[in-house]
């Protein structure tokens, strides 16, 4: 007996991974299966993976399926702290819109370069390798969307995370410090549409709080499949 489940067994066995103990006790250490085989599927698409980036989450095809359903047009997307690039690739290839990123871990950006490279997005996706809080947003995006890291040394963290790297899980101190950044820059600009953010579930009042004291007025919090407070919508008012 080796307490994998099924599901573990078939991705082992399709990714021609032999069940080794070693492999065995990984797994039931709670070493993340995506690691191991180097890949995840993410909204219907393969997304490499390393223990570079955080593994793209169930939640995070929710915020794209929010985004889609609002069926707007979108020409131009900007993905803030891209990854592994599931969100920004995803969109790529879900819409006509290019895309840019920015990332600041080398190692991530290298990790998302290979999955534009795989999913033949070199000429609509661009990476900026760069820290978010020295990134002047340029006034021509018409979707911003971010899942940026939100928890601090305080949270009580999940087990589960205890192999991807910090940098994308932890925002220092103030879990908000991210979104308030990206609204600072985003009440000065004219020509976006939407910005979509996904949050900690504890973090939607006081984001909506910010953006409205930054002059913000069509902002609203939307719901996980858990019921759990999970996304922030920031829509243009003309
Ligand atoms: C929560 S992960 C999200 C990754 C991906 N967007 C997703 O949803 O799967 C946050 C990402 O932000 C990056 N990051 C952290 N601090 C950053 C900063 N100051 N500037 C740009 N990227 C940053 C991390 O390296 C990590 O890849």
């Amino acid at each position: 007996m080796n307490n994998l489940s099924n599901i573990d067994i078939k991705t082992l066995n399709d990714h021609n991974i032999p069940i080794t103990e070693e492999i065995i006790d990984q797994i039931n250490n709670g070493y993340p299966i995506p690691y191991i085989v180097g890949d995840v599927n993410f909204y219907g698409y393969t997304f490499k993976v390393s223990e570079d980036v955080l593994i793209p989450r169930f939640e995070t095809e929710q915020l794209i399926e929010h985004v889609l359903n609002k069926n707007i047009k979108f020409n131009h997307v900007l993905d803030l702290c891209s990854g592994s690039g599931a969100i920004g690739i995803t969109l790529a290839l879900k819409t006509n819109a290019l895309v840019d990123m920015v990332e600041i871990s080398p190692k991530a950006v290298a990790i998302a370069n290979e999955n534009v490279l795989l999913h033949h997005l070199d000429n609509k996706v661009v990476i900026n390798n760069t820290d978010l809080f020295t990134y002047e947003i340029a006034d021509n995006y018409d979707l911003i969307i971010s899942n940026p890291p939100y928890l601090t040394h305080q949270d009580n963290v999940s087990p589960n995370t205890r192999f991807e790297p910090d940098i994308a899980l932890y925002s220092d101190d103030d879990s908000i410090k991210y979104y308030k950044y990206i609204i600072d820059q985003i009440s000065n600009l004219h020509n976006w549409k939407l910005v979509a953010f996904e949050i900690g579930e504890t973090e939607g009042n006081d984001i909506i709080k910010y953006a409205n004291e930054h002059g913000l007025t069509n902002v609203y919090c939307l719901k996980d499949y858990n019921d759990c407070d999970r996304f922030i919508f920031i829509e243009k008012t003309e």
